[in-house]
């Protein structure tokens, strides 16, 4: 998954098309290159790596012309070298692509066949050179790329651009996302509203089959059967501008800090400051009548699902079927007629969430989805969306985002326990009370550095890391091990701490360090019986408790880091914060690329 961008403008377009790459990098930084059309000729600059890499290519050969494309590339077929890099083209054509072109490899036999001689290894420069084939034979350019959309089957988000149109530029979409921007005379095409939004506000994003064909006045829309069509143009809410890392060292520092302050300004959208009762949107359907909820997510995301899941089975009662979801989209469990899918995602377009979202709402069911982007795909395609007001989250490895969809989560199971008559207002009140709490609580993490970095210093040192939590504290224990493994290298696994026993005890010893996630609360005696089964195989456990849990953790725990006391209820949103600073300073000390680890991308627009 990458990010591709698209000017035709007046103004010189590289700069332009380099800034904006830049609000795509989070979708991908193995390579980058931009297009322009220079006297009617179409000239390139790529680099291999990240886009500072192409800017400086660029000082050194300035790209002058007014229409181009720029692209930021996540590798899927052939390595991120340069000479992979996009755009992709012939000398009548260039093209740069999001998504994967399913049957590039028979569309490549076809087109050798036909005498196009590739020079990469990558699917989309099947599209260059079917284009290619078919202006050599005659046809226009809009002829040629219609002719050429037909053919292709998988994901694609495409802007090319063709040798002697100055004015000319050509998207289309299907399985990938792509938004138009109107500009005053001069137009658009871009992956998100956030790639254009210093560039214009006026936004239409195109359905899967739509193709566009813009010149510097305007666009023309049409549909797969070429049909011309018409897209409501929006007044997009985005926030333009780069955002800054405001002194602080990495995105992820930055992002860290910014927990009390997202969880404050989330929990604001959904609860009453008055009657300090949790406020739901007005929802299409009856939440009391709901008989299952589907949860499904990808990564981090899907982590808070599972923490959401104790909330809502606990509190409202509601049974929770909860899947990976590029597994539960081909899984096709049995739904109930009228259940509701809940969808989790900070960006609102990674694939597999959304191609299980459609195959859930096939299934007859409601769609409610907790999204950080709210012009998002899932956005636009939810019955229900559920703001998590985390801002921009930059830093790949989520973090801010990831406890404001607790605090969704945590005020969607309220929420759904008041109407299904299974809380009492004396727990409501206690409830709402822990959460208003939180933001208070999460700043005092902050005074807990000494300790994370003792215990970081402990992780930093070993192979394998073995994360342990039980109950809501189980998905908090994976999503330690995802953010370790993600930004450290350091290989991670997690473990429900009861299931231990059944195999994983076998890893521990002296070289496997343990961090155990076990505040005072229902499960705090069963999980220090399972600690204690780690201690005696040798195991060194590093723990993080509670104030209430911190005498008993001090017998068994070689080292400690003790966070306030919270409600039960809650603990698991202050622990998730821990064990992400925690990932961060072992990266620190490993000396990794923070905010942009290697082999990964914020947005994985591919299945
Ligand atoms: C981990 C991380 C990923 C994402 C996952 C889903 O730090 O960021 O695991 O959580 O790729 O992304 P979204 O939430 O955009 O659907």
């Amino acid at each position: 998954m990458c990010g591709i961008v698209g000017i035709v403008g007046g103004r010189d377009a590289a700069p332009v098309l380099l800034d904006a790459l830049r609000r795509l990098e989070y979708r991908g930084y193995d390579s980058a290159g931009i297009a322009t059309l220079v006297n009617g000729h179409i000239e390139r600059r790529r680099a291999e790596g990240k886009l500072d890499n192409l800017a400086t290519v660029l000082e050194a050969r300035a790209l002058p012309g007014i229409t181009g494309i720029g692209h930021t590339r996540w590798a899927t077929h052939g390595a991120p070298t340069e000479g992979n890099a996009h755009p992709h083209g012939t000398e009548r054509v260039s093209v740069v692509h999001n998504g994967i072109i399913e049957n590039h490899a028979e569309l490549r036999a076809e087109l050798e066949g036909e005498g196009q001689t590739f020079s990469t290894e990558t699917d989309t420069e099947t599209v260059a050179q079917m284009v290619d084939l078919f202006l050599k034979r005659g046809m226009s350019p809009r002829d040629a790329a219609f002719a050429c959309f037909r053919r292709l089957q998988g994901a694609y988000a495409l802007a090319i651009i063709f040798a002697g149109h100055k004015e000319l530029m050509i998207g289309a979409q299907h399985g990938a996302p792509l938004a138009v921007g109107f500009g005053e005379s001069e137009m658009f095409l871009g992956s998100d509203s956030l790639a254009l939004s210093p560039l214009t506000r006026r936004i239409a994003y195109l359905r899967d089959g739509d193709w566009a064909v813009l010149s510097r006045e305007g666009a023309e829309l049409f549909d797969m059967s070429g049909e011309p069509v018409e897209r409501e143009i929006r007044q997009t809410a985005q926030i333009a501008g780069s955002i800054g890392k405001d002194g602080y060292r990495h995105y992820m520092e930055k992002e860290l800090h910014e927990h009390p302050l997202v969880i404050g300004n989330t929990l604001r959208r959904m609860i009453d400051p008055a009657t300090r009762r949790v406020v739901l949107p007005d929802l299409p359907f009856d939440l009391a009548a709901v008989p299952r909820v589907t949860m499904t997510a990808c990564g981090s995301a899907f982590y808070a699902g599972m923490i959401g899941r104790y909330w809502l089975e606990g509190e409202a009662r509601l049974p929770v079927d909860a899947d990976v979801a590029s597994e539960l989209r081909y899984r096709e469990p049995p739904l109930t007629p009228g259940g509701l899918a809940l969808l989790i995602s900070q960006s609102g377009e990674t694939a597999d969430t959304l191609a299980a979202l459609r195959s859930l709402r096939e299934g007859g069911q409601h769609v409610m989805s907790v999204l950080n982007v709210p012009e998002s795909t899932m956005a636009r395609e939810s019955d229900v969306v559920l703001d998590t007001v985390a801002g921009p989250e930059i830093c790949v490895a989520s973090t801010k985002a990831f406890t404001a969809q607790l605090s969704v989560l945590a005020c969607v199971a309220i929420g759904a326990a008041r109407a299904r008559g299974t809380l009492t207002d004396a727990r409501e009140e206690e409830l709402v009370q822990a959460l208003l709490d939180l933001p208070g609580r999460a700043a005092e993490l902050f005074g807990l550095g000494d300790a994370i970095r003792e215990v970081a210093e402990v992780v930093a040192d070993a192979r394998d890391v073995l994360y342990l939590g039980r109950g809501a504290q189980f998905p908090v224990a994976l999503e330690g091990a995802l953010k370790l493994k993600e930004i450290s290298y350091i290989h991670a696994e997690a473990y429900a701490a009861g299931e231990m026993k059944h195999g994983p005890i076998a890893l521990i010893d002296r070289t496997v360090p343990v961090v155990a996630l076990a505040p005072n609360g229902r499960l705090f005696e069963k999980t220090a019986s399972n600690l204690q089964e780690a201690r005696a195989r040798g195991g060194r456990l590093m723990c993080f408790t509670d104030n209430s849990g911190a005498a008993r953790m001090a017998r068994i725990a070689e080292k400690m880091v003790v966070l306030p006391d919270a409600h039960e209820f809650t603990a698991p949103i202050l622990h998730s914060i821990a064990v992400q600073m925690l990932a961060y300073e072992v990266a620190l000390l490993k000396g990794t690329d923070v905010d942009q680890p290697r082999n990964l991308a914020k947005s994985v627009t591919v299945e």
